[in-house]
């Protein structure tokens, strides 16, 4: 079953044409990577889905379209969307940037202490870090936050928007890392928005390339890996 199916996304900004029809699918309990160049499209695709800004086209998710939908309501439906540039409360401490993880959704309320434990797990130094305001975090520790706070929503479908953005090499495996354990160990459904292109690659079942508002290519993680064209405009490999 797919958890998500986009047909002929189309947003405009203006006169700008962001998205000129894009199609693709995530099948349940897969991680599908978008990868593409700056301002391809990703950002603005991901904010379709998750109800932020609206566009024409078909959002089906969970074999419901999600047409109208408000965001508030589709993260109660467990599609939830950890957003560019990580978007949590720098004024808030991380405990409170994580209590806001179960807004709209009811049965995260229920399991929150549970989820809470786990993040921790995930991620210890949040945990040593609970009383300190979120804008003091480093900027690794920020994006560990902002993957935790979207896990406590427990989500169905979680949409990662550049989550390896601006890290250190040892964060970035560790970001990298703990996708994999969601999907592994939670099943969760992952779409990953990368500008680094081969981790995505190498974590994706599936993958679509993104080029100026279109799909230009997809394919399995591992073949993307190894296309010519691919290797040479996305993994600068020549
Ligand atoms: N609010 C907006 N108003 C006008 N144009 C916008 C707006 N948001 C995005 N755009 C334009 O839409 C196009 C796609 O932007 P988008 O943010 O989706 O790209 P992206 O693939 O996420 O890029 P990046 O890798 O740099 O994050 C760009 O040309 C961008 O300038
Ligand atoms: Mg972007």
């Amino acid at each position: 079953m797919d958890t998500l199916v986009v047909e002929g996304l189309q947003v405009n900004y203006g006169n700008v044409q962001a998205l000129k029809g894009v199609s693709f699918k995530v099948p349940k309990g897969q991680i599908v990577s978008l990868i593409g160049a700056n301002g391809a499209g990703k950002t603005t695709t991901l904010k379709a889905i998750s109800g932020a800004i609206s566009g024409k086209g078909t959002v089906v998710f969970n074999g419901q379209p999600t047409a109208g939908m408000e965001s508030f309501k589709l993260v109660g439906q467990g599609l939830i969307h950890a957003p560019e540039g990580r978007g949590i409360f720098p004024n808030l401490t991380v405990m409170e940037n994580l209590q806001l993880g179960i807004v709209g959704r009811h049965s995260a309320k229920v399991h929150f202490a549970k989820n809470l434990e786990e993040g921790f797990t995930l991620f210890p130094r949040l945990k040593e870090r609970i009383g300190q305001m979120a804008g003091t975090l480093s900027g690794g520790e920020q994006q560990m936050l902002a993957i935790a706070r979207a896990l406590i929503g427990e989500p169905e479908l979680l949409l990662l928007d550049e989550p390896s953005l601006g890290l250190a090499p040892q964060v970035v495996k560790l970001i990298f890392d703990i996708i994999v354990r969601i999907n592994k160990d939670k099943q969760v459904t992952v779409l990953l928005v990368e500008q680094n292109a081969k981790q995505a690659l190498k974590i994706s079942h599936y993958a679509y390339v993104l080029e100026t508002g279109k799909i230009s290519l997809e394919g399995k993680g591992s073949d993307l890996l190894n296309n010519d064209e691919v290797k040479k405009i996305y993994l600068g490999e020549h």
